[in-house]
């Protein structure tokens, strides 16, 4: 192999290495919303309340505080709002972050709970991949 075509085959690894990385910062949409789909379905949807609120609008919302779902007291008094951040921590361990809530379900991967979190904010945004 000459020296330019070893360089390009370099780069391409280069390219190659930096596309996870730059999916890592904004997560994967639609692969959020089939998961949304199959990991939170049966508990939540977008726009109806079920054993979980409706979540289609939860980005932005007070935690706890959506008029028509019946929430654990402890959820009820969290007192926060439902930024990107507080929903990882959340999907990561809500019993850490909200102790005596009701939800008893989390996600392990954090590849999955990235890209959950970007479905979510999609529909914050306006933009539903839908
Ligand atoms: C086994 C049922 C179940 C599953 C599965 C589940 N949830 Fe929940 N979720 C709940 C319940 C019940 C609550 C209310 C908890 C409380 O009142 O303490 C809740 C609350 C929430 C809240 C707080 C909403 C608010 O209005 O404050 C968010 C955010 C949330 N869930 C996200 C998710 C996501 C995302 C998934 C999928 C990765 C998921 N949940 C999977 C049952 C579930």
């Amino acid at each position: 192999m000459g020296t330019s075509l070893r360089r390009a085959a370099f780069a391409m690894g280069l390219l190659a290495a930096a596309v996870p990385a730059a999916q890592a910062q904004s997560g994967d949409v639609a692969r959020g919303r089939d998961l949304f789909e199959s990991r939170c379905g049966g508990c939540h949807s977008l726009d109806e309340n079920r054993v979980g609120p409706a979540l289609g609008t939860v980005v932005g919302r007070a935690a706890g505080k959506k008029a028509d779902f019946a929430y654990s007291a402890a959820l009820a008094a969290a007192g926060h709002v439902w930024t990107p951040d507080k929903l990882q921590a959340w999907l990561t361990d809500p019993e850490a972050l909200v102790p005596g809530q009701a939800m008893g379900y989390r996600l392990s991967e954090a590849v999955d709970r990235r890209d959950v979190v970007a479905f979510l904010q999609s529909l914050a945004a306006g933009q539903p991949v839908r």
